[in-house]
């Protein structure tokens, strides 16, 4: 009462009438007007479509901004410039209360299944560019604003579009083949060229992807439409925004002006400049919000509590854009992407000396975030945030920009430089002023300007380093007059090398003046060596590294030579049968486990981790949780009816902590509340008393302390002693290789729904192993399994995620749903997911081989260290797979691989995708690396040397029949041009100093069955109806993979009869019992081998109507058998026959057979920096007769760019103490569209059949991971090259992922050499590689 008095009283300062209630927010969603008299502040547009509106098409993925999921198009009417503004938005971080006349439009309102599809939905669906579909909607709907503004966009307007669009399936390239028909000269639009539309072309140019294959299968149609009548149809409500926006709401009140009250925030939203100064005056503390971009980050992750909050989105003169004689000055509400366009028209119309400044903003813009963010995130609020990493705040300060400052009492102007920030996010701002507009100067005649940004990814990343830099000279001269040196990531705020710089004055511009600086920026951009954020040494040299690109770019300038411009790409991949829910997800009709909708009397649960790595649980005290409001109840070990057990092979872990925990994560109880905002502040506010024991972190640590699970397991054959003393040389070296997030879009999620009789439970849940999720719900219940349902519709991707570690959450929230008998659900926000459910293994091997002078390898000795963390999981069969996989694709016919399980106090690490085979495999490239290099031959000489051939036995002594490994290389390397490549490399990197190129060529040999052999079972359920329709059901399940659309072509098939009269409606543990989980690669395999058997019992039984009427037609027979009382409903089962391992004899049959394949990838790398592009990679994998090409080659290239994250780009830091540090997509980068090679080329091996697998086929999920380690290799290729500069030659060390940090500091230089590492154990490291 008191806060709605206090702000109620805006109106006796503004003018504005007070107002003891809050006012109604009108916008529009989908065409629908909407009047929300309750707005909450605090509620985002995401939680209101999904909640409120049940539009769930739009989806939550990170709740930061990071991944596009939630990506809508909002239209909005300027009153100022009159125009109606479109553009992609991420309704995660967008306020309800910022959408005052505000048109959304969502993935629903622009087509569906039954209505019809937009082009943009369509076009997405039949390239094959939706595989779990959790991004698609996000994609779709970039696609769609980006369209709304421009129709026939250009390629380079659309990878900029979905510069903020992460997808972890598909590798990209299906998406953009089937937008780029939609870009200038891309596609007919249907209307037919001569040669029919180039999407319906079965000959068509699926540029240097050709395959034969892919003409096989029923092409894609495109669809006839008039791009834009087909736009304007879905925005009829458009045109009623101007009249909305200026007309006055009522009597008293002006349109914009308004107050909304929520449970902690107030949002006022003024009309004018002195109503917003008079405001901020009475309220000095209160948040300026604009974008949203910041302040919805700190609210939501770092649990920023702001009272007030102060809107300006309608004053105008924050918007306002003036072009002064001296420069341009942007109002401080200015988005980024409005800036952008303003500086590109005065780049095109002004002479090019005034343009340096504009020209290095606009550089640092289009590596800023993504489009939706640039689209929202205002100018003043990238000032005001003062983050030391601002990517724009370093060019400002360069530029000598000037910043204009306003109270209620008047304004002045200031100089934008070092006096500005006075701290880590503190500006010299006083707490009433506001910042009204920044003027970005013309340059001078004389004047250069440049900006740089390193990233550990190219697009949408936050920097490590970013610096501008801009020099005046003499006129007629190269005698520097003035200089400055901007830098961010180099300390608490943006920093000025202001010693360096007048150091510089007064000298010319040449190899002087560049040694002074480097010394002398090496003394005066220090850095701590245990400062946050860690890569000291990196971040170091980045400083001198980017003061010689300005030196080289300058000295260019001076001499008037142009800079070249980067270029780009395009080639095609894929095609036939698409994948079935392919349509439903592009239109958000697809239903995922949190799209249920909700029960009534539905609750929320939030879990309660530990913030210790190890630990006793001394007390935990809940008085402060228990007063939050909506709070239902808690859950503690106490709570659990049956058992507190759980665990995946081996049963060591705990539903909830009881006593000790043993990781930061560890779940230890739960808060069940009405609303998921209730449920997560109240879990908060659970205060934990511990005792802190000492834990085991890395590797390095467990072995110190030999801190290992049992058995350490070792695979031995032929004579090592022997081997090594034949060998003419003998090389030892080490290797550590990082773990990976799954990073899947959909993260954990549980609905667990109580059916009030005989203990019943019925589960929705995203997980890949409904049976095992069965059993540890039945458990932790007390019940038998019979009384537990679980259901799977379909994920939003798995990768091995979901495989056993999805039941931490399951169990905690059936528990839940029991003790209340009421529905509770839970979908883990992504920092909650990343912290608790552990990833790919980080290993560390350690070997010795012995060789030939030929390079023919005779002996191999090899140890494997798995960081499994705080339990066993399902560690032992990963690590077991690593030594399965430990000679990759070459004979060593004297070998010992040993495998070591690390036990440490991370989160348990789990499968994913390889289960341990990259980092076996990995392991062994670096030794057929290091052979080659220590020899002086090319490393691929070396490999085809040693490449397995027909009839060769493995370690493990499974002889390799059907191997096709070397038809794979010869192939690979013919079409990869490999020879030529090669010359061409060899000649660049003669020209170049300071970029170097490399290439490698890589193959792989993956096993396909589970380890552990019972698992290699399948079950499935085939019904037929009296219509003849049929459903399906068996073990599998669906995660993006196709896997039931290739199981509705097996019966198809079987059955004879139009996959359209066939249905996959879930997976479900009441229809088939007792499933593996699908994994392993081998659910087609298997689900297709069971459902082949079933569907054949079914024939069998109406082959007597079919004799009896052969002109019948299927529903004839159907109806005829159901008449005469036959069972039209089958089982099938299925087990992979002649296989079983046995470590203790090493014999019996480890895989039933091995998928093959090898890539070629060539890099650039920028030697100053450490930044790479992949220029091309050729793929050729066998798959043995494809059971879907499109589907296949989507794996391979998805797979691919997962493993390019692996092994390039993604890296999980943890704290010395075990806190995961990157825990969202801000701080932990997959790839994005930038990172897909220029050129990629994906080709299925031709006539390959396979006689061990349903109809010839080959599993296609996890082989191709590993062959992105040609990425890797092509990298190490080219540090060699660069070494070479510096007189350094043979085997050096470089662990994975190769790192922008990795390769600037192996690339050996007069700089590096000038950042010496901080000599360990002398201070605390920011994180450690674990
Ligand atoms: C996914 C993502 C990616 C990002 N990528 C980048 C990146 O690549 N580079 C980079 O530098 N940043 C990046 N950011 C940070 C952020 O987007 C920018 O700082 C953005 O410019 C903030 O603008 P906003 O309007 O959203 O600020 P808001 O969140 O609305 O406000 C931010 C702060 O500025 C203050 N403020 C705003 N306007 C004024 C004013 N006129 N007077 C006084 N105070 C004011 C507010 O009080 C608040 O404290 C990223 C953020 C996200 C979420
Ligand atoms: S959920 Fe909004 S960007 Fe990820
Ligand atoms: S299809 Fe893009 S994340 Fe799964």
């Amino acid at each position: 009462m008191e806060r709605a008095q206090e702000t109620g009283n805006m109106g006796d300062r503004t003018g504005t009438k007070t107002r003891s209630g809050s006012d109604e927010l009108i916008f529009f969603v989908n065409g629908k007007k909407i009047v929300e008299k309750n707005a909450d502040p605090e509620m985002t547009l995401l939680t209101y479509l999904r909640r409120k509106l049940g539009l769930t098409g739009t989806k939550l993925g990170c709740a930061e901004g990071g991944c596009g999921a939630c990506t809508v198009m909002l239209s909005r009417y300027q009153t100022h410039t009159k125009q109606l503004l479109h553009y992609a938005s991420n309704a995660c971080l967008a306020p309800l209360c910022s959408l005052h006349l505000v048109a959304v439009t969502t993935v629903e309102g622009i087509g569906s299944v039954a209505r019809k599809l937009h082009p943009v939905q369509e076009r997405i669906a039949k390239a094959h560019g939706s595989q779990c579909g959790f991004c698609t909607p996000g994609i779709v709907m970039s696609m769609y604003a980006l369209l709304r503004n421009n129709p026939t966009p250009m390629m380079a307007d659309m990878e900029e579009a979905f510069q903020g669009n992460l997808c972890r399936c598909t590798g990209y390239r299906p998406i953009l083949e089937g937008y780029k028909t939609f870009t200038e000269g891309g596609c007919c639009g249907g209307r037919g060229q001569k040669n029919g539309c180039c999407m319906s072309n079965v000959n068509g140019a699926q540029n240097g992807a050709s395959e034969k294959n892919f003409h096989s299968f029923p092409p894609v149609i495109c669809c006839a439409i008039d791009m834009y009548n087909e736009l304007i149809s879905h925005i009829v409500f458009v045109p009623l925004l101007p009249l909305y926006s200026t007309q006055t709401l009522s009597k008293d009140r002006k349109p914009h002006s308004l107050c909304f009250h929520g449970e902690r925030m107030t949002w006022l939203q003024p009309d004018s400049l002195d109503e917003f100064l008079n405001l901020k005056w009475k309220h000095p503390d209160a948040r300026v919000v604009v974008g949203n971009t910041e302040v919805g980050v700190e609210v939501k992750f770092k649990n920023m509590v702001y009272p007030v909050i102060l809107a300006p989105t309608f004053i105008p003169e924050l918007s306002a854009v003036t072009h002064a004689e001296d420069g341009i000055v942007f109002g401080a509400a200015c988005t980024l992407s409005h800036m952008a366009v303003v500086l590109r028209q005065a780049v095109e119309s002004l002479p090019p000396h005034k343009t340096e400044v504009f020209l290095a903003v606009l550089e640092q813009l289009r590596w800023f975030a993504g489009v939706q963010i640039r689209n929202v995130a205002a100018v003043g609020g990238n000032i005001m945030t003062a983050s030391p990493i601002s990517d724009l705040n370093p060019v400002f300060m360069a530029a000598g920009c000037k910043l204009t400052l306003v109270d209620k009492d008047g304004s002045r102007e200031i100089q934008m430089d070092d006096g500005f920030f006075t701290g880590y996010r503190r500006t010299a701002l006083q707490p009433q002023q506001i910042l009204l507009s920044i003027h970005i100067p013309y340059s001078k005649k004389v004047e250069f300007v440049s900006a740089y940004k390193q990233s550990p990814r190219r697009e949408d990343d936050i920097s490590i380093v970013t610096a501008a830099m801009s020099v005046t000279f003499t006129p007629g001269t190269d005698v520097v007059e003035n200089l400055r040196l901007s830098f961010g990531g180099m300390a608490p705020t943006t920093v000025l090398a202001k010693k360096t710089a007048n150091r510089l004055i007064g000298r010319p511009w040449g190899e002087e003046l560049l040694e002074e600086a480097c010394n002398s920026m090496a003394e005066e951009m220090s850095l701590d060596p245990s400062v946050p954020g860690g890569m000291v040494t990196y971040r170091r040299t980045l400083t001198l590294s980017l003061f010689y690109k300005f030196y080289l770019t300058v000295l260019q300038k001076l001499r008037l030579q142009a800079v070249a411009k980067g270029q780009n790409q395009d080639d095609v991949v894929g095609r036939p049968i698409m994948h079935l829910s392919a349509m439903k997800q592009a239109t958000g009709e697809a239903v995922y486990c949190d799209d249920v909708p909700l029960y009534e009397n539905e609750l929320y649960l939030s879990l309660i981790t530990s913030s210790k790595a190890h630990a006793r649980i001394l007390s935990i005290d809940t008085s402060g949780a228990e007063r939050c409001p909506g709070v239902v109840c808690f859950l503690f070990a106490d709570d659990i009816p049956g058992s507190n057990t759980a665990g995946s092979l081996k049963f060591d872990e705990t539903v909830l902590a009881d006593g000790e925990v043993t990781c930061v994560g560890h779940i230890i109880g739960a808060v069940v509340a009405k609303t998921q905002l209730q449920a997560q502040r109240a879990a908060k506010a659970v205060r934990i008393e511990y005792e802190e024991r000492q834990p085991v972190i890395t590797i390095q640590e467990a072995i110190a302390t030999q801190s290992f699970y049992q058995p350490i397991r070792t695979i031995q054959k032929g004579d090592l002693e022997l081997g090594f003393k034949h060998a003419d040389h003998i090389l030892e070296g080490e290797m550590h290789i990082g773990g990976q997030e799954h990073f899947y879009l959909e993260t954990n999620v549980t609905l667990a729904v109580p059916r009030g009789e005989d203990g019943e439970m019925e589960l929705f849940v995203s997980t890949q192993a409904p049976t095992h999720t069965q059993s540890l719900v039945a458990m932790a219940l007390g019940v038998p399994a019979n009384r537990v349902v679980v259901r799977v519709k379909r994920m939003g991707g798995g990768f091995g995620g979901k495989e056993s570690r999805t039941t931490l959450l399951s169990t905690v929230v059936a528990v839940a749903a029991n003790k209340l008998k009421r529905p509770v659900r839970c979908m883990l926000d992504r920092d909650e997911d990343m912290l608790i459910t552990g990833g790919r293994h980080p290993f560390y091997g350690k070997y010795k081989v012995g060789f030939l002078n030929s390079g023919r390898v005779v002996a191999l000795d090899v140890t494997y260290y798995g960081n499994a963390g705080n339990s066993m999981d399902l560690s032992q069969a990963i690590v077991e797979r690593a030594l399965f996989h430990m000679e990759n694709s070459y004979r060593v016919p004297n070998i010992r691989g040993r495998g070591f399980l690390c036990r440490t106090n991370l989160p348990s690490n789990t499968a994913f995708r390889g289960f341990g085979g990259p980092q076996g495999m990995m392991v062994a490239e670096n030794w057929m690396t290091d052979v080659a290099q220590s020899l002086g031959k090319s490393p691929e000489e070396v490999r085809r040397l040693n490449l397995y051939m027909k009839g060769d036995s493995t370690p493990f002594n499974q002889v390799l029949d059907q191997i096709t490994l070397d038809r794979c290389w010869d192939e690979c390397m013919s079409r990869s041009g490999y020879q030529q490549r090669r010359i061409a490399i060899d000649l660049y990197n003669r020209q170049n100093r300071w970029t170097k190129r490399g290439i490698a060529v890589v193959p792989t040999k993956f096993g396909i069955s589970f380890t552990a052999l019972f698992l290699n079972q399948a079950g499935a359920l085939v019904h037929i109806y009296t219509d003849g329709s049929v459903l399906l059901t068996h073990g599998g399940t669906e995660m993006g993979q196709g896997l039931h659309t290739k199981m509705v072509q097996v019966a198809s098939r079987v059955l004879g009869i139009p996959s359209s009269k066939i249905h996959i409606s879930e997976t479900s543990t009441n229809t088939v019992p007792n499933t593996s989980a699908t994994a392993a690669s081998a659910s087609s395999d298997l689900n297709g081998a069971a459902l082949k058997n079933a569907c054949e019992i079914l024939l069998k039984r109406l082959e007597p109507f079919k004799a009896k009427n052969p002109n019948g037609t299927w529903e004839d027979w159907v109806k005829a058998a159901y008449f005469d009382r036959v069972s039209l409903s089958a089982n099938g089962f299925y087990k992979t026959p002649d296989i079983g391992y046995d470590f203790e004899t090493n014999s019996g049959r480890a895989f039933s057979y091995f998928s093959y394949g090898v890539a070629c990838s060539e890099v650039e790398i920028d030697c100053l920096t450490g930044s790479h592009k992949n220029l091309s990679t050729t793929i050729v994998m066998d798959v043995g007769n494809s059971l879907n090409p499109a589907i296949d080659i989507g794996q391979v290239e998805g797979a691919f760019m997962q493993g390019l994250g692996l092994f390039t780009l993604e890296e999980l830091h943890y704290s010395p103490q075990g806190v995961l540090l990157t825990r969202g997509p801000g701080s932990y980068k997959i790839p994005a569209f930038g990172d897909i090679p220029t050129q990629l080329t994906v080709s299925l091996l031709r006539d390959a059949p396979n006689d061990k697998a349903i109809f010839a086929s080959k599993a296609v999920g996890e082989p191709p991971l590993f062959l992105a380690s040609s990425v890797f290799y092509a990298i190490k290729d080219a540090i060699s090259a660069a070494r070479a500069e510096s007189g350094i030659t043979g085997p050096f060390r470089l662990d994975s992922p190769a790192s922008a940090e990795r390769i600037r500091n192996a690339c050996s230089d007069r700089f590096t050499k000038l950042c010496p590492l901080a000599e360990a154990g002398t201070f605390i490291p920011w994180s450690v590689q674990v």
